[in-house]
């Protein structure tokens, strides 16, 4: 894992010692770092709850898996597609919509992933997979899909309650996995799974609060720190850019924007230009020991170019050897790092009450 490559800019950055436990636990009264500490056991028991959960025969879809679902609950899917990379034998495509792609047929796989089990837009999806009767599977805490399910007599794998829904992530990745074994999409990478339960524990320690003030997640926490962060990934990193975005913003309460290599290289490179006149800008470029050499080169070659017009940079890299401990790697690091910086900020990473807001009024009209 690289260090950061600039130094950020002078700005009155938050004392050390802010993030310490306790002045953690003082800011995040909702306890979301337990959660994302929590993560190695999160792996462990989705797999569990998949394998207690689901009667293995008669899944063969020779058109793929199909993953429907929102925010939270549907990074799953696309972190299992990152994961699986060149080892997914079927299409696996991620529909965050109303809607199933038109090519979904009796012979695809629908997964409807729910955390609250009440988000319309997956809701919908179920009910189209069922009326093109496409084999379906729900993975959610219950709610109407739970009932659905139920009463249809599809396959639930169930969740646990209490989190926010986007602290499921590995049980949502694990979910997405499992199926696509089950279905014939990719490989089982049950013990995959496992040892990357271990090898995440290990970064845990390494990230986590316990960790010096100087330690990695603490120290670009700092750095983005009174930026508007832009993320940038490359295959295997491209859903792990978007699920550091999304955990920004909601964790910390921030804009944060994505994009990924090799397409930036061909526009958003020059808005990078204009940067410092309209704010401070910082760029985390995600980085993995397997990408196209080329990729490699030119994530070297951007950072550089946009140097002089970011606030800070960094260029990360994964850790492990397998795919899923690459990928849990990242997704860990963005995780705290979103969580820190909602403590320097002085908010609390659980509450989400925009999003709250919007459904209701929704559910409303
Ligand atoms: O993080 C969140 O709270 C959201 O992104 C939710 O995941 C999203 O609104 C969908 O809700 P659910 O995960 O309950 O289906």
């Amino acid at each position: 894992m690289s260090t950061p490559q600039t130094t950020p800019d002078a700005q009155a950055t938050p004392d050390a010692g802010a993030l310490s436990r306790e002045a953690i636990a003082r800011v995040d009264v909702s306890g979301q770092l337990e959660d994302v500490l929590a993560l190695p056991e999160h792996l462990r028991d989705a797999l569990w709850r998949v394998e207690s959960a689901i009667i293995m025969q008669g899944w063969d879809t020779s058109a793929g898996l199909v993953v429907a679902g929102m925010g939270g609950s549907a990074i799953g899917g696309a972190l299992a597609r990152a994961a699986l990379g060149d080892h997914a034998s079927r299409p696996i495509f991620v529909t965050r919509a109303y809607g199933l792609p038109p090519w979904t047929t009796p012979d695809t796989m629908v997964l409807c992933a729910s955390y609250s089990g009440d988000t319309e837009e997956t809701l919908a999806c179920y009910e189209s997979a069922g009326a093109l009767g496409a084999q379906r599977t729900v993975v959610t805490t219950g709610g109407r899909l739970a009932e659905m399910a139920r009463a249809d007599g599809v396959p639930v794998i169930p969740l646990p309650g209490g989190f926010q829904p986007r602290a499921a992530v590995a049980y949502m990745t694990v979910a997405a996995l499992e199926v696509a074994a089950l279905c014939g999409a990719g490989p089982r990478l049950t013990s995959e799974i496992d040892v990357a339960a271990s090898h995440t524990e290990q970064l845990v320690a390494e990230w986590g609060p316990d960790a010096p003030e100087d330690s990695l997640a603490k120290t670009i926490a700092r750095g983005l720190y009174g930026t508007i962060p832009v993320v940038a990934g490359a295959g295997l990193s491209t859903p792990i850019a978007y699920r550091w975005k999304t955990q920004i913003n909601e964790n910390s309460k921030l804009p944060c924007f994505t994009h990924e290599l090799p397409e930036l290289d061909h526009n958003e490179l020059v808005g990078w230009e204009g940067a410092r006149e309209v704010g401070r800008f910082a760029a985390v470029f995600l980085d993995d020991s397997d990408a196209h050499p080329r990729v490699k080169e030119r994530m070297a070659l951007t950072e550089r170019l946009i140097a002089p017009s970011a606030a800070a940079s960094f260029h990360l890299e994964t850790r492990g050897e397998t795919t899923i401990e690459r990928v849990i790697s990242l997704v860990l690091l963005g995780d705290l790092v979103s969580i820190y910086l909602a403590v320097l900020r002085g908010v609390d990473p659980g509450p989400v009450p925009a999003i709250d807001e919007l459904k209701a009024a929704l559910a409303a009209s």
